[in-house]
């Protein structure tokens, strides 16, 4: 088939099937547009996307201003690697780490490189900084957190998908439940070779599972005291998505993390990706104060596009529009509409039992086993019905619509997402 032919949904579904690895298990919609909320079929079909690329997309799909950005920058230089200086990068990193208020960041592409360069920023900063023997350096992580698919990502997983057949496993972590501020304690004070603690704010790929209040400050001030590093990783949670800049703002919708706020829950290493981009291009970033982003030095730890013009030109319009379009304000308003319509129906519905989640970054719990297939065959019927979201789940959807969605918009989504949901009741 020649590349400029138009493929068919069915034509583009059986080449994907023919010559990609099976690594994922798409929802059958082959989409070929988007526009903010929108996203179109190669039949001409319109849908809402409530996925957003599992929150890249949090600016909508094809921003003038980030496409602006980036093609402008495409069309001038595009890569140097870090071999030489380029006139964007200072500039994005003087930009994104006033933004959030560190003193450095270190670029990279991808949510699990960020995550990768975290852990090893951490380690190095153990052994330099904290004085613990060399090797011996542990790194305290979550029961069914999610932070990417490298190896030693996987490592730690419990996600037996994820981790089985891919040994052997990278040493130095300790798995405690989430949101079990005793078990945190415990294992802080089990061993002196404790280096971080690296945690997801709100577990996302797990089921949008919001920790206890309190439960991100009672935890930082355990690392605090305990010269532990308090790793937050917001690839997801991060960026306006659950309605406040980062997660770890708490209770604060302004747009700009700030010390001053009471809630803010500061990490010493904040790692951030997917839509720090608004979805246009793969970027991410590690953010520390000098402290502990100065153990690494020049030859040690780098990537060829991390950090490359474009990266920088687009990241810089990705956060304006976070800021000029008020985005974490909107999250934090459309969400709970959206939680509280669907708690109205929850109410009396027999296929959904719960709705949870923080700004737009929402899950709806079915009344099924985690093994049955019931999530995903609604899925298949808000497709039918007009509406893209993933399972994360057998029995659990996640509901992430771009944070550019309006109040009518969001109303049209809710009413779908109810129809769609009457269907499978019995
Ligand atoms: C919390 C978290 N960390 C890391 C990652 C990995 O990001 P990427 O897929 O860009 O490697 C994800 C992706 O979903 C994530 O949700």
């Amino acid at each position: 088939m020649s590349v400029l032919e138009k493929v068919t949904s069915t034509d583009a579904i059986a080449l994907e099937n023919k010559y990609g690895a099976h690594n994922y298990h798409p929802l059958p919609v082959v989409l070929n547009r988007g526009e903010g909320v929108y996203v179109w079929d190669v039949e001409g079909k319109k849908y809402y996307d409530f996925l957003s690329a599992y929150s890249a997309v949090n600016q909508g799909h094809c921003h003038p201003k980030i496409v602006g950005a980036m093609t402008a920058q495409a069309q001038t230089l595009t890569l140097t690697s870090r071999a030489f200086y380029n006139d964007k990068l200072g500039v994005y990193e003087e930009y994104i780490t006033k933004y959030f208020g560190f003193d450095k960041v270190l670029p990279m592409n991808t949510g699990a490189e960020a995550v990768e360069t975290a852990l090893k920023l951490c380690r190095k900063w153990a052994y330099e900084k904290k004085g613990i023997s060399e090797n011996e350096a542990q790194i305290i992580v979550c029961e069914g957190n999610f932070h990417g698919r490298t190896t030693t990502i996987i490592s730690f997983s419990n996600d037996e998908n994820a981790r089985k057949n891919f040994g052997p496993y990278t040493a130095g972590f300790i798995r405690i439940p989430y949101d079990d501020i005793e078990a945190l304690e415990k294992a802080i004070k089990s061993s002196k070779n404790i280096a971080g603690f690296l945690v997801e704010p709100i577990q996302g790929e797990a089921g949008v599972y919001v920790p206890s209040e309190g439960y991100l400050a009672k935890a930082k001030s355990l690392c605090e005291d305990n010269n532990v590093l308090f790793i937050a990783d917001e690839v997801q949670t991060g960026i306006a998505r659950t309605g406040s800049l980062l997660a770890v703002c708490g209770n604060c919708s302004c747009e700009k993390q700030c010390e001053k706020q009471p809630t803010y829950v500061a990490p010493d290493i904040l790692i951030l990706g997917k839509a720090l981009s608004g979805g246009a291009y793969p970027v991410s970033a590690v953010l520390a104060n000098d402290a502990i982003m100065n153990v690494i030095k020049p030859g040690q730890h780098g990537s060829t596009f991390g950090g490359n013009p474009i990266a920088a030109a687009v990241a810089i319009a990705a956060l304006d529009v976070v800021t000029e379009e008020k985005l974490a304000v909107n999250a934090r308003r459309l969400g709970k509409l959206f939680r509280s319509e669907l708690a109205k129906y929850i109410e009396t519905s027999n296929i959904a039992t719960l709705v949870r989640g923080k700004g737009l970054l929402n899950a709806v719990v079915i009344n099924d086993t985690e093994e049955s297939d019931t999530a995903w065959n609604i899925c298949m019927a808000l497709r039918d019905n007009g509406l893209l979201a993933k399972p994360t789940h057998g029995n659990i959807i996640r509901f992430a619509p771009p944070l550019v969605m309006n109040e009518e918009q969001l109303l049209d989504c809710v009413s779908i997402i109810i129809k769609t949901l009457k269907q499978f009741e019995n």
